[in-house]
């Protein structure tokens, strides 16, 4: 196929470097957006009397021809050609002749693949805002019926004190929450309009790049020339929310699978999301979290090489920013493969509250609680810090739980000890009086949900 660049230059290059040099293997995927964007660019020619209006309606009509043949496999894309721009053309240019050949007036491929790349990801962006605020609702539906279960809160993977495993959720369905508001946010960046740059120092025809713009839906027009063809700060944008979104789901993961072992077993994934082993016959593993975990690796590689494919990338397009296309495509590839499985992996988890409840009984993590009761009664806080530290050495030693010791045992070591300090140190105690805003009571912990929903329905709403 000729080069779309053939003049100065007789089109032909030595064959590894032809393979090199070619983005058609992955930016055929662009060949929606770039028939849309040079429909918009062939009525702002036509507008402006750049190119006359029967042409531009013959060129529109067959661009959107090729875009329906295309979609439905009438026509295959030529993986002969450079790239999907050059494909375009010169598919047109075969069925229509030199017409189509007048499409590229006021236009250069550096203004041309960026667009394109921006118009996707706009579309894939809304996919996946979507597909975080389902992830959102069964997080949240999820807490909601299990809102009393008990589990033991852990610091350095210790037990530290009781909470409620809806509370637990919840700290993850925040984290999610925030993925969701950071990607409904990307859209200002993508949305803005390099078309009309041309190759980096505009155009001498008197184009009108807003009315291009107003028709693909972009919301601003990048107003310098040099920096419309060199910004892909939207799509590193993109990749550090993804890897930020796979950073949280790979923690609640690893949670996951530790729970799920048997020293745990507060959970199990559902058998639609686990895998047998094929020798040992007990088996069910929580491949689907472990392989979400080991996919945050490629998405934050995918970040740092965009960022070191920009750093120190001189002004205006050099073809390294070729670049940046697969790594945008197999994020967000990723983000939705690793979306479309979490959220019901979440619904069909297996809930196991008996053990939750057996494992928060052991580690005396009542031990605040009884501190508190003693500092309740005049006691600071400090010294009955250091009662209680001694009363907790003395039920190890004596393999008890804090609440078997008898009374006479506690007023061995504080007079204040009475008959209360057992309803004071019961578990479901020291869950319900955690009430402060945002503690794990079970009412914080309903409102909590509660306010979720409603953020998510004004975001979703507010799109
Ligand atoms: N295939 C190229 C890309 O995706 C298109 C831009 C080519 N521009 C150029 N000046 N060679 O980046």
């Amino acid at each position: 196929m000729r080069k779309l660049w053939e003049g100065r230059n007789d089109g032909r290059i030595d064959d590894a470097a032809e393979r090199l040099n070619a983005s058609i293997s992955f930016d055929k995927r662009l060949y929606k957006e770039d028939i849309e964007g040079s429909i918009a660019h062939v009525r702002m020619l036509g507008k402006c009397g750049i190119v006359p209006q029967d042409q531009c309606e013959l060129l529109v009509s067959s661009l959107q021809t090729l875009d329906e043949d295309i979609s439905s496999g009438k026509v295959a894309i030529d993986e002969e050609a450079e790239d999907v721009h050059s494909f375009i053309e010169a598919y047109l240019t075969s069925k229509i002749g030199g017409i189509a050949k007048k499409m590229h007036t006021a236009r250069s491929r550096n203004d041309q693949c960026v667009l394109d790349l921006r118009l996707w990801l706009d579309r894939e962006n809304d996919g996946i805002v979507s597909l975080i605020g389902d992830l959102v609702r069964s997080i949240a539906d999820k807490a909601e019926d299990n809102i009393s279960v008990i589990m033991p809160g852990f610091t350095h993977l210790q037990h530290a004190q009781p909470v409620l495993f809806s509370h637990w959720l919840m700290a993850y369905g925040e984290m999610f929450y925030r993925d969701l508001e950071r990607f409904a946010n990307l859209k200002a960046s993508i949305r803005r309009s390099p078309i009309g740059a041309c190759a980096l120092a505009g155009t001498s025809f008197a184009t009108d790049r807003f009315f291009e713009a107003e028709q693909l839906g972009m919301s601003d027009v990048i107003g310098n020339s040099m920096d419309a063809v060199s910004d892909r700060d939207f799509a590193a944008e993109f990749l550090f929310a993804s890897s930020l979104l796979m950073m949280h789901l790979s923690r609640m993961c690893e949670e996951i699978i530790i729970f799920s072992s048997t020293q745990y077993s507060f959970l199990r994934p559902a058998d639609e999301y686990s895998t047998g082993s094929s020798i040992m016959p007990q088996k069910k593993n929580p491949d689907m979290a472990e392989l979400i975990r080991g996919k945050s690796g490629r998405v934050y590689g995918n970040l740092i090489s965009l960022l070191t494919v920009l750093k120190a990338l001189p002004l205006c397009y050099n073809k390294d920013m070729q670049e940046d296309k697969e790594a945008v495509f197999d994020t967000a590839d990723t983000v939705r493969l690793v979306l479309n499985v979490f959220p019901n992996m979440i619904r069909t988890m297996i809930v196991n509250p008996d053990s939750m409840l057996d494992s928060a009984r052991k580690g005396f993590m009542n031990a605040t609680d009884m501190a508190d009761y003693l500092a309740k009664r005049g006691m600071p806080f400090r010294d009955a810090y250091n009662v209680c530290g001694r009363i907790v050495n003395y039920a190890s030693d004596n393999h008890k739980r804090l609440e078997d010791l008898s009374l006479d045992e506690f007023k061995g070591f504080s007079e204040l000890f009475s008959d209360d300090v057992y309803e004071a140190i019961a578990l479901e105690t020291c869950v319900s009086k955690r009430s402060s805003y945002g503690g794990t009571a079970r009412e914080c912990v309903f409102a909590n949900i509660e306010r979720m929903r409603k953020r998510l329905s004004q975001l979703i709403q507010g799109k």
